[in-house]
């Protein structure tokens, strides 16, 4: 059985943890996560995650953080090296789940490893979303509240807000009324950011009352605990079923429950937001993230001159020539190559990718190892300021905005490609637009 947490003042009192998820998920973020898992793909230079990761540590009594996922324990192994190396005060771990739990499942299945040292509170963030995680903003609330939870929200159009968990509020006291994940009409334009701060001693009896309300149905498997895990697979002759049964999401089976209490509260954000779901919803969050780092002078980025508009950050084993010209809003990765004449706008350049002499590439992300010829053209379409959706119609048919080429892609010289997603290792020899290249 859960324990209760015994409140002391003298332990560090907020763990961290960033769900990353798996391999089943992140679909719509291929090609991009055929070759690479999403939380690792580099935005701005780092890794999607890094930037949450990087949020965290600026919550002062953070001293834990736990990746909760279920891909191979090899795969986050080099990123929490690095990180570790990077954030020396920092305990980092990722812990597996043997199946996707759901974003309250995993929680709860870690439960005894998150509240080990008794922390006080839980962050918990999307790995998949963009934005500058006003983290002490929340910690701040919270304090002022003494709440069980805080939200992050934000404010989207009225149209799109049904894409979301969707969030009522008192906008005087902040408590949140009513919580509805993709309510069928619209109920409200605030929405859930991802990013929550919880009372541990509230939040896993939460999730065992939702639980418990699951068993009492009929043909669910009981919920596993992390010590009656292999008795959880006990056969049922369906184990679709099964697997299904053991899913808990934060959104759908527990904050609607948390509004009925009177100390659940939403922080508003007025600053950026995204979601990275599709793998053309990088481009936004590269821009956000690049945006940041420029507002905050940060010295990773390239000095703006006549060849560099900022935002731009090069890795420095890339080699640029000096007649190139790069920005708003670009990134260039390790061992890119780009030729004289080159112009490359808002658009991330893979590892060893090569962009030929006076090629222009806008609005796109260029796979790992790509190649783009000379005075070729690979263009997406500007997505509109503020716009959650990576889709246009054109011609009447539903394209990405984005033209992505997956690794190893090669762009023949003076060919033009245009609102196109070309999987891995194909050879464009003559122009193309609004395709999907497989
Ligand atoms: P929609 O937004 O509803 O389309 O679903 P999604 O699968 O794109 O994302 P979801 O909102 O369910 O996931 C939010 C975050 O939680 C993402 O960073 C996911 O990688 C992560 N996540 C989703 N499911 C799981 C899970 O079963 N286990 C863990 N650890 N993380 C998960």
């Amino acid at each position: 059985m859960l324990q209760v947490p015994v409140r002391d003042q003298s332990q560090a009192s907020t763990k961290a943890v960033i769900l990353v998820g798996g391999p089943s998920r992140g679909t719509r973020f291929r090609p991009l996560s055929l070759d690479v898992p999403k939380p690792l793909f580099e935005v701005a230079g780092h890794p999607i995650i890094h930037h949450c990761l990087k949020a965290v540590t600026k919550v002062p009594d953070v001293r834990e953080v736990i990746l909760v996922g279920y891909y191979d324990e090899s795969v986050f192994r080099d990123f929490i090296k690095d990180a570790s190396k990077e954030y020396p005060q920092l305990r980092i771990v990722y812990l597996r789940e043997y199946t996707a739990l759901g974003t309250a499942g995993g929680l709860y299945h870690f439960r005894d490893a998150i509240l080990k040292g008794k922390p006080e509170r839980l962050l918990v963030l999307n790995a998949d979303v963009c934005c500058s995680f006003p983290l002490g903003e929340m910690m701040k609330l919270f304090e002022e509240k003494d709440a069980e939870a805080v939200i992050l929200g934000t404010r989207v159009s009225n149209e799109t807000a049904t894409n979301f968990g969707c969030i009522v509020s008192d906008s005087h006291t902040k408590r949140v009324l009513h919580y509805v994940e993709k309510p069928e009409s619209h109920i409200s334009n605030l929405i859930n950011c991802g990013v929550y701060l919880f009372a541990t001693e509230c939040i896993f009896p939460a999730i065992r009352s939702a639980i418990k309300r699951r068993t009492t149905r009929p043909r669910l498997l009981s919920y596993p605990s992390s010590d009656n895990l292999e008795s959880s697979f006990i056969a049922t002759g369906d184990d679709e079923d099964a697997e299904k049964s053991e899913v808990l999401r934060l959104e759908q089976d527990i904050l609607s429950d948390l509004a009925d209490s009177n100390r659940f509260f939403v922080h508003e954000t007025k600053d950026f937001w995204r979601q990275i779901k599709t793998a053309g919803s990088a481009v936004p969050a590269n821009a956000l993230y690049l945006q940041k780092a420029f507002q905050a002078e940060s010295s990773e980025l390239i000095a703006p001159s006549a060849t560099i508009v900022p935002p731009v950050y090069i890795h420095p084993t890339a080699s640029v020539d000096p007649t190139a010209k790069l920005g708003p809003n670009v990134s260039i990765g390790p061992r890119v190559v780009i030729g004289a004449g080159a112009r490359v706008k808002d658009s991330i350049v893979l590892e060893d990718a090569e962009i030929r002499h006076d090629a222009c590439v806008m609005h796109s992300i260029i796979g790992w190892s790509s190649r783009v010829g000379a005075w070729a053209r690979v263009e997406g379409t500007p997505i509109p300021v503020g716009s959650h959706s990576t889709s246009i119609v054109k011609q009447g048919i539903k394209v990405q905005s984005i033209t992505i080429l997956g690794k190893e892609c090669g762009v023949g010289d003076e060919v033009r490609v245009q609102n196109c997603v070309c999987l891995p290792y194909k050879e464009l020899k003559r122009d193309v637009a609004n395709e999907v290249i497989m």
